[in-house]
């Protein structure tokens, strides 16, 4: 696989760039920003940089259970912290990764076009002393990150990422419920049509959130936000 990789110091969002490339070029770019200035989330939410966060694109071809990709793709972004910056964090359905304390560190984000998925990734190293997003937290306040430091991580997590991908979708529940935030704790999901709330029981065969209710029911949640009791 030859990666092109485009480093910019501004963007207005990495995963705006990237869309635009992908339907011209169609080839396995990588696209990594010092600053995002219009970085956006899920469900047109805004994703606020802080002051050590890093944020890239790319795409990897489309997967069988398409649905279970994001949690595979947090999965790897995690296990990628753990094993090279002892982050000792853990996972939100359906993708964010969570700080021990419960807040918010990385957003993962999956565009489908054709017959791609583009993979928009923020992680937030450091936040900085003023920050306006009290709910985000980051990986490791001790140790700034230098400056080619937001361009290689990414092109390393890149990496670890393409190597695994696309893993049995077993094996990834297995590794993702190990790691999971909620496990056997009290949660509400909410999206535009209903709110469910119950025991959050992990992710079921395709990545949807297993939760059990009060009136003693199994359930599968495809879309929402996720928050605890
Ligand atoms: C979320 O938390 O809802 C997902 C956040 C995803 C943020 C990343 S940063 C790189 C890429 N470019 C964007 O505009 N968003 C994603």
């Amino acid at each position: 696989m030859k990666l092109k990789h485009i480093t910019l110091d501004e963007v207005n969002s990495t995963q705006e760039y990237l869309k635009n490339i992908e339907l011209i070029e169609g080839q396995q770019t990588l696209v990594s920003a010092r600053r995002q200035v219009k970085g956006h989330g899920r469900q047109g939410r805004t994703w606020t940089q802080l002051e050590q966060t890093i944020c890239f694109s790319f795409s990897l071809p489309k997967r069988e259970n398409l649905t279970i990709c994001s949690s595979e793709i947090s999965l790897y972004v995690l296990s990628f912290l753990k094993e090279n910056f002892h982050f000792h964090g853990y996972l939100k359905w359906p993708n964010d990764l969570l700080c021990q304390h419960g807040n918010k560190v990385a957003g993962i984000l999956i565009d489908v076009i054709k017959d791609r998925v583009l993979v928009g990734i923020g992680i937030n190293f450091q936040s900085g002393r003023i920050t306006h997003n009290f709910n985000a937290s980051a990986i490791n306040e001790e140790q700034p990150l230098e400056e080619s430091q937001y361009h290689e991580i990414p092109k390393q997590i890149f990496e670890y990422i393409f190597k695994r991908y696309p893993q049995d979708h077993l094996q990834i529940i297995l590794q993702w419920n190990q790691n999971c935030y909620h496990l056997d704790k009290d949660v509400t999901i909410k999206d535009d049509q209903q709110i469910t709330k119950g025991k959050f029981k992990g992710l079921g065969e395709m990545g949807e959130a297993l939760l059990f209710t009060p009136s003693q029911k199994l359930v599968s949640v495809f879309n929402g936000s996720l928050r605890s009791e």
